[in-house]
């Protein structure tokens, strides 16, 4: 086996829907900033009987029951989360519990926004290796945990929920099929631009996130419009080739540079920001989910995935689906 190709999808939010109205009844902000400066409309919110894994669980059954298999067979499960249950064990390994699939391989991957791509690479290359034959693959977050609701340069950027995909170890070669390309990135010099200040070895607490918002826009739109041409070298397709692009959804409006930048028509973008807001590691799961159920996205589509986040980290994976 030399690739992996996708099985299924899925995805869970929690229950509550928090307009950007209810925001500013609480904060000095308004519906017309908000929606102006980044499309956001609404988010999800976790109530105290959802956390990142009960939301991680229903995305992987959503997930499961798509691919039409048995949860046992799963041997692989990577977690890509920066809001997991506990700090140890991974959370990966309380969802493997839940689905009754002990016995293989499973960690929690933290790369924030970019986990999901981090952990799409990692069960990919993985599956190539013969470590596993299904890998189930989530990104799932609880962010508004770690929010500092005073602060409303942030809290209205972000919300909940988790996203899913079943790969399996298959002959890519043969079958043009599955992950083509991936690429990742790291920059630990831009540590301070997006953070969490607390953690177990600094303040033995969880901390809040903050963030030079401008800044990390300013490095968005030019790391990510590099990752995306090198994994269209890497996979020898040009941008006209794409039928779809997954974006992070962070911001319309990086969304919207990003494609211009490329030369990729809008249309082709999917956008999910304005109903989820920025889930970090869920969101591109999150938003992929979405355009395969409402029928935007097809079997045999060919799909640009890409995100960017604290750390920085960022990385984009192309997939025939
Ligand atoms: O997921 C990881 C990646 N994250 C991102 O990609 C986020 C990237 N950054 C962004 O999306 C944008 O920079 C933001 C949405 C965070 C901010 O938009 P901006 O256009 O860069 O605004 P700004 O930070 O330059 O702020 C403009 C003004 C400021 O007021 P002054 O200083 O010009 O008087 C802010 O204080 O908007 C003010 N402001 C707000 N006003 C109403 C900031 N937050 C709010 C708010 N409501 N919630």
């Amino acid at each position: 086996m030399n690739g992996s190709r996708l099985l299924g999808s899925g995805s869970a939010l929690p229950k509550r829907v928090v307009t950007n109205a209810e925001l500013a009844a609480k904060i000095d902000t308004s519906d017309d900033w908000i929606v102006e400066r980044t499309g956001i409309r609404q988010r999800y919110i976790a109530g105290d009987d959802e956390t990142t894994s009960t939301l991680a669980i229903a995305a992987a059954k959503a997930a499961i029951a798509d691919a039409g298999i048995d949860a046992a067979s799963i041997d692989i499960i990577i977690l890509a989360t920066a809001t997991p249950d506990n700090t140890f064990p991974a959370t990966a390994t309380k969802v493997q519990h839940a689905l009754g699939c002990n016995g293989g391989v499973a960690f929690d991957v933290a790369a924030v926004c970019s986990g999901f791509l981090y952990a799409l690479t990692t069960a990919d290359s993985l599956l190539k290796t013969g470590m596993g034959k299904r890998a189930l693959v989530i990104g799932a977050e609880t962010f508004s945990r770690i929010l500092d609701w005073e602060d409303r340069t942030t809290c209205v950027l972000f919300g909940d929920g988790a996203g899913a995909i079943v790969l399996q170890a298959s002959d890519g070669d043969a079958t043009g099929e599955g992950v083509l390309a991936s690429r990742l990135h790291a920059d630990g010099a831009q540590h301070d631009l997006l953070y969490v200040d607390g953690g177990p070895s600094t303040t033995q607490t969880v901390g809040h996130l903050r963030m030079k918002g401008r800044e990390v826009f300013r490095h968005a739109v030019v790391n990510l419009s590099s990752v995306l041409k090198e994994v269209l070298e890497d996979a020898e397709v040009s941008a006209e080739e794409i039928d779809w692009v997954v974006p992070h959804q962070a911001n319309a409006r990086i969304l919207d540079a990003t494609a211009k930048k490329l030369g990729i028509p809008p249309e082709k973008i999917i956008v999910t920001v304005d109903q989820h807001a920025n889930t970090s590691a869920a969101s591109v799961p999150l938003a992929f989910d979405t355009a395969r159920r409402d029928g935007r996205i097809r079997n045999g589509d060919l799909v640009m995935f890409e995100a960017m986040g604290g750390g920085f980290t960022w990385g984009a994976s192309l997939m025939r689906v």
